[in-house]
């Protein structure tokens, strides 16, 4: 039976618990939540429903261009970037990709879809989970799918911007498609010098994915896209999908989400101190903390069951479990507002303190 692998499943959590109060730590978007003036736009929008959304997303790519300052031809935008991830693998049916491990899960769906056979690189513990050039040494001829997500969900470390390049020259020589996975680049300071965004051009066997879902908190609106200067790849993953793919409130809701220039600049700020703070407390209590550089904090603990215990407080965390090379000591919580993060803080001490009180810790 298909079992659903992501964080961020309130629908079964509220249903399980009968609790409408959960705190979801389990999914990582800005704590922030959606700007209020996409709530305004999208609103407005309304009233276009009535027509099939712009198949070609005009006005969308125009302020994604200025954005992300490229040229609107080299963007696409979809139904999420999940929707990128399963067109590009449908139009290029790789037979071999390599995957690092962990990593986020739908490459691997995805790829499973075309029978595509899978090679791990494998992030170890003792490299406190970072990429390192041996990962050179795996990209070979028969390699013709790259995954790298950078910041890497669930552990939250960065690939230097050195090594990804490194990584990009040799993918290059081996005929290798690169996919990078930026997705939650922007929440990176400075994150300017770890983006490959200024190699784009001059790689045109390279893709960068993005995504409003979790800068702009809103997954529920499922809106991502892709960068990349090969206009034949491109026009590909346009042809293994429907034209229709992001809905006129999507599109309104990116547009406006864009000019909202001082969210960012909250964002920034806030996700800065919040971690920080999430990060201290988080070893007070005795948990091994990977010092992640994005939104979301990746820990190893000995306290058994920890999600299962704080679904028990009202509060969903990520156990990362179900990845490969982890176990059930691992989690991962996102990074919230000062009030959140105060009553997530209070609640792993409460089961900490009520599992030594019955000796099991
Ligand atoms: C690394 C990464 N890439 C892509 C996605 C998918 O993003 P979207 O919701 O825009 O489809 C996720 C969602 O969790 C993710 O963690």
């Amino acid at each position: 039976m298909y079992e659903y692998s992501h964080g961020g499943d309130i629908y079964s959590v509220r249903k399980q618990t009968g609790r409408d109060d959960i705190l979801d730590y389990s999914s990582n978007v800005n704590p922030l939540g959606l700007p209020e003036a996409v709530k305004r736009a999208v609103l407005q929008s309304l009233d276009e429903c009535v027509n099939y959304p712009d198949p070609f997303c005009r006005e969308l790519i125009a302020a994604l261009a200025e954005y992300e300052n490229v040229d609107h031809t080299v963007i696409l935008a979809a139904n999420g970037a999940a929707e990128i991830i399963f067109r590009l693998v449908l139009a290029l049916k790789p037979q071999k990709a390599l995957l690092f491990a962990p990593t986020f899960s739908d490459y691997e769906k995805a790829l499973h879809t075309v029978d595509c056979s899978i090679d791990y690189y494998s992030l170890l513990e003792a490299n406190h989970f970072s990429v390192t050039e041996a990962i050179l040494n795996q990209i070979n001829n028969s390699v013709d799918m790259l995954f790298i997500c950078n910041p890497n969900n669930p552990t939250g470390q960065l690939c230097s911007k050195e090594l990804m390049l490194k990584i990009i020259a040799k993918c290059r020589t081996t005929g290798t498609i690169v996919v990078v996975d930026e997705c939650f680049m922007d929440f990176v300071e400075n994150s300017a010098q770890y983006s490959v965004q200024s190699a784009l051009k001059q790689n045109d066997h390279m893709l960068i994915l993005k995504a409003f879902t979790k800068i702009f908190a809103m997954p529920g609106f499922r809106l991502g896209y892709v960068l990349t200067a090969n206009m034949a790849l491109l026009e590909k993953i346009r042809m293994a999908g429907q034209d229709w793919s992001v809905s006129a409130p999507a599109q309104f809701a990116g547009i406006c989400a864009l000019q909202d220039k001082d969210y960012l600049r909250r964002t920034e700020i806030l996700i800065k101190d919040e971690r920080e703070f999430l990060i201290r407390e988080l070893k007070h209590l005795g948990f091994q903390v990977f010092g992640s550089r994005a939104n979301y904090i990746f820990f190893k603990t000995a306290v058994t069951n920890l999600a299962a215990k704080m679904l028990e407080k009202g509060i969903m965390i990520r156990s990362c479990a179900n990845y490969i090379n982890l176990s059930n000591a691992f989690y991962r919580i996102a990074v919230k507002n000062h009030e959140d993060n105060l009553r997530l803080i209070a609640a792993f001490r409460d089961v900490i303190n009520d599992e030594s009180h019955h000796g099991h810790y």
